[in-house]
């Protein structure tokens, strides 16, 4: 009798372990998504303990499905992304991707460094958008799942070589997404290189708190703790001015909806077509940036070390992109809040510098949180 009730037990204990060991391995699944010039796309879903998932993939080390609940506890995905690989490599390129080497825009794709002149790809008008058309949005990054972490978590890394896009240095680039059970993504960057380069890395992932593809974002309530923000000229490079929000409809210092003064006759919002600016953060609260949508109750605060944020409400979009569950994404359904620094900073000594020097290692972290009230 003694001997079967400590087999029983033994045999209860392996059971238990095996069942603790597969909750874990479940934590961060990892499936065969795509293959991309010969490297593998995996699809990466994260559910953490309050059972919220969030799915990534390695090409563009990109955000690709946001799932968490409203105030009434229904969930929807609430990020842009495509059902498959195919339709991800014909859709838009920047949905969920992280973006470098420079994200944003380089004036006639020309800067000088050290007394040389460097030249990038023109894919943007008579400018360099976002790392240019081959950009870090559009490789296979390499893939870790870091074991004994607390949240689930992935790594990508990336090795990007010396005059990649006409960017000197070779750099290696790591984005850590961990997924926490309050809800929180983070974001953790690093980037060295060999030698002195210029860099803005971002995450461009587009958020709709009613649903992605459900409606546009003119009613979220925004708020961007920045007094001052970024003019550009109409092919929305900047002017070097750095002006004051107060009293204009660039002003989210206190809430106000994304539609209340959009259609305004103010020069930046006739040159950019909307929102399409980087705000220059106050950094005086943690938290920078906050969206709140009253009919779902959702609510998304942004946190970051980087000196601001591009705010973009998706006036490019136009409907032909069809995403997840064949929602189209209409003019102004999506907006992304991308926090990193200034465009063409390398052409503009007066915006924080975007230089990084051999040795030196740029560690960044924004981390997007997600709530109802
Ligand atoms: C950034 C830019 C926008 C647009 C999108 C990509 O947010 O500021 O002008 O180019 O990327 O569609």
């Amino acid at each position: 009798m003694k001997k079967i009730n400590q087999t029983l037990i033994l045999l209860t204990a392996a059971l238990l372990l095996a069942g603790c060991n597969q909750a874990k391995k479940e934590i961060v699944k990892k499936e065969l998504f795509g293959t991309y010039k010969g490297g593998e796309v995996y699809l990466l879903t994260l559910t953490n303990k309050a059972g919220n998932v969030l799915k990534l993939t390695n090409f563009g080390a990109r955000i690709t499905w946001l799932e968490v609940p409203d105030k009434d506890g229904k969930k929807d995905n609430i990020t842009f992304g495509f059902d498959t690989f195919d339709g991800m490599i014909a859709g838009d390129r920047y949905y969920g991707a992280v973006v470098g080497r420079y994200a944003n825009r380089i004036a006639k794709g020309k800067f000088t460094l050290d007394g040389v002149e460097y030249s990038l790809p023109i894919n943007n008008g008579p400018n360099s958008l976002h790392g240019g058309p081959e950009g870090w949005h559009s490789v296979a990054w390499n893939t870790e799942i870091p074991e004994k972490t607390e949240y689930p978590t992935v790594r990508f890394t990336y090795k990007s070589p010396d005059m990649e896009a006409g960017y000197p240095g070779n750099m290696n680039v790591e984005a850590t997404y961990t997924w926490t059970d309050n809800n929180e993504i983070i974001i953790d960057y690093a980037l060295t290189t060999d030698k002195k380069t210029v860099f803005n890395i971002t995450n461009h992932a587009y958020f709709n708190l009613h649903g992605a593809g459900n409606g546009d974002i003119l009613d979220h309530q925004l708020v961007i703790k920045a007094s001052k923000f970024v003019p550009v000229d109409t092919f929305l490079i900047p002017t070097g001015e750095m002006r004051p929000v107060a009293g204009s409809p660039f002003d989210f210092t206190t809430p106000h909806t994304v539609g209340e003064r959009i259609g305004e006759a103010y020069d930046q919002l006739i040159y950019g077509g909307g929102y399409d600016h980087t705000f220059i953060f106050d950094n005086a609260e943690e938290v920078d940036a906050a969206v709140y949508e009253p009919v779902s109750g959702r609510f998304m605060e942004v946190i970051s070390d980087q000196p601001g944020v591009q705010f973009y409400c998706g006036n490019f979009l136009n409907g032909t992109m069809i995403g997840h569950g064949g929602k189209p994404y209409v003019y102004r359904s999506g907006l992304c809040l991308e926090t990193g620094h200034y465009p063409d900073s390398p052409n503009h000594p007066e915006f924080p510098s975007t230089v990084l020097n051999p040795g030196d290692t740029f560690k960044s972290r924004t981390i997007y949180r997600f709530s109802v009230k």
